[in-house]
């Protein structure tokens, strides 16, 4: 039964200071008080949010009458929105985080707010009286992942799994004072509803035809890599793929922090812990790959891939998990290649360099290169089939790519260039029951795709 205690934030409520508080703080303490001895919390526990809130408005009506509380319908009606705010929301922050165009909320002790809208830091009116209300608030925040936030340790980061307020969750840093000097600190990350791959078409990231290869070579169980630089646009693009995944699939994915929000209901996401004070306990994004292997998996989706974790990697896209999707942090298709390569190696597993070359030529089948622009615009400019074998050098082989000089439709600069598909990718979606989408020929033979002659597409 403690654990809805923090619905009411009663174990935070304090000793009244009566000094700094106006009277209508005063009110609501003294109704959030009543409240907590005329509720079953038993009983409030099993509702539902939505439940919940109607269910103390009842009681709060009653008890604003009871009490002989005069008021008008307006206050009386505000009162109570307030107490149950208060009580079972978020207080001050519900109508921050209900703003659909706030990306980033940011607590700098009690009296200071910034929210961050389409990339730009705003400060407005702060809504919490004191940092005693603050606290209580962070307090709601983390309890409801499990967490505590106190002078024992006083910096906590979490992850909020989805919710009615939040539809993909949020991640939330809290530090308090000793070590915030300005009073507890706050900052919330929302997560925005991530780009399909239509939005991404729509938004001009991608042309059409190459988005239903793409989807093909995802149903397909082609083992793809998303690669680019920072906020490229790797994670939507992973998101986006794997909505291609068919439904009944057994999907894991395996993340830092969970930004993935898969469409299909048979999905496992795995998140990974970081050490605790002592420098124990870290639970690496390496441990869940090894472990969901163990999951009996159809396919695995790992964030990305930035250390040793690439060779547990291609070992599962070698054995029996085809169809797997990462990201890789690498300016070009071919560097993404090198960047596995190379990581794999990190491992502390010694395997000759032959050895890796062989797991990548054999894991990876497609390489997916983003590039953000300085205006913005994040664009698939490069996809590579591997078409290199055994111990090879790496051959990636041209789909499709974005020739800055090219003239688009409507004579604008730019266009996504399409080229002859290497006969062996042609064939495995053909297997698989795809055909190549419009606009897509298969490659004569091998020196066709060496000659880079490629269509521009309008
Ligand atoms: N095609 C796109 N057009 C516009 N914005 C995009 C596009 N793809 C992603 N974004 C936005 O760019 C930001 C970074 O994207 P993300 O996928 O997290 O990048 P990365 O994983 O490469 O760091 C996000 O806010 C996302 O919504
Ligand atoms: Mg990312």
């Amino acid at each position: 039964m403690s654990g809805y205690r923090g619905f009411i934030g009663v174990e935070s409520l304090g000793p009244e200071n009566t000094e700094t508080e106006s009277s209508d703080e005063l009110l609501v303490r003294r109704l959030k008080r009543l409240l907590l001895e005329d509720v079953d919390l038993q009983e409030l526990g099993r509702l539902d949010e939505a439940q919940r809130r109607v269910r103390l408005e009842r009681v709060l009506n009653h008890l604003v009458s009871r009490e002989g509380i005069i008021l008008s319908t307006r206050e009386r009606n505000s009162l109570v929105r307030r107490v149950v705010d208060e009580a079972v929301g978020l207080g001050v922050l519900e109508p921050i985080l209900a703003d659909p165009t706030v990306s980033e909320i940011m607590i700098n002790g009690h009296d200071t707010i910034y929210v961050e809208r389409a990339g730009r830091l705003e400060r407005i009116p702060s809504g919490f009286t004191n940092n005693e209300q603050l606290l209580q608030t962070i307090d709601r925040i983390v309890s409801t992942v499990n967490r505590r936030v106190d002078e024992s340790s006083p910096m906590v980061d979490a992850r909020l799994p989805p919710d009615a307020r939040l539809p993909r969750g949020a991640r939330v840093n809290v530090v308090l004072p000793p070590l915030a000097l300005r009073g507890p600190t706050m900052t919330i990350r929302l997560f925005p509803k991530a780009y399909g791959m239509e939005e991404l078409q729509a938004r001009g990231a991608v042309d059409e035809s190459t988005a239903r290869l793409l989807a093909a070579a995802v149903r397909a169980r082609l083992n793809i890599v998303v690669s680019g630089g920072t906020a490229s646009g790797k994670t939507t693009m992973l998101n986006a793929l794997s909505a291609f995944i068919p439904g009944h699939e057994r999907i894991v994915t395996i993340e830092d922090a969970a930004e993935l929000a898969l469409v299909q209901d048979h999905v496992v996401q795995l998140e990974t812990r970081p050490p605790n004070v002592e420098g124990r306990g870290a639970v690496t994004i390496r441990d869940l790959v090894r472990n969901s292997l163990r999951m009996r998996p159809d396919r695995i989706i790992v964030g990305e891939c930035r250390g040793g974790e690439a060779l547990d990697m291609l070992q599962a896209m070698n054995t029996g998990h085809e169809g797997s999707l990462t990201t890789v942090h690498a300016n070009t298709t071919d560097d993404a290649l090198s960047r596995m390569e190379t990581m794999a190696s990190m491992s502390e597993v010694e395997i000759p360099f032959h050895a890796l070359r062989e797991q990548v030529n054999s894991g990876i089948d497609m390489v997916i290169q983003l590039v953000r622009s300085p205006d913005g615009t994040r664009r698939v400019v490069d996809i590579g089939y591997l078409s290199s074998r055994g111990r090879a050098d790496f051959a990636l082989s041209r789909i499709s790519h974005w020739d800055v000089h090219a003239i688009g439709a409507g004579g604008s600069r730019g266009a996504f260039v399409r080229h002859p598909v290497d006969r062996r990718l042609a064939q495995r979606l053909k297997d698989a029951g795809e055909s190549l989408p419009e606009g897509f020929v298969v490659a004569d033979d091998e020196r066709r795709e060496d000659a880079g002659g490629g269509v521009p597409w309008s």
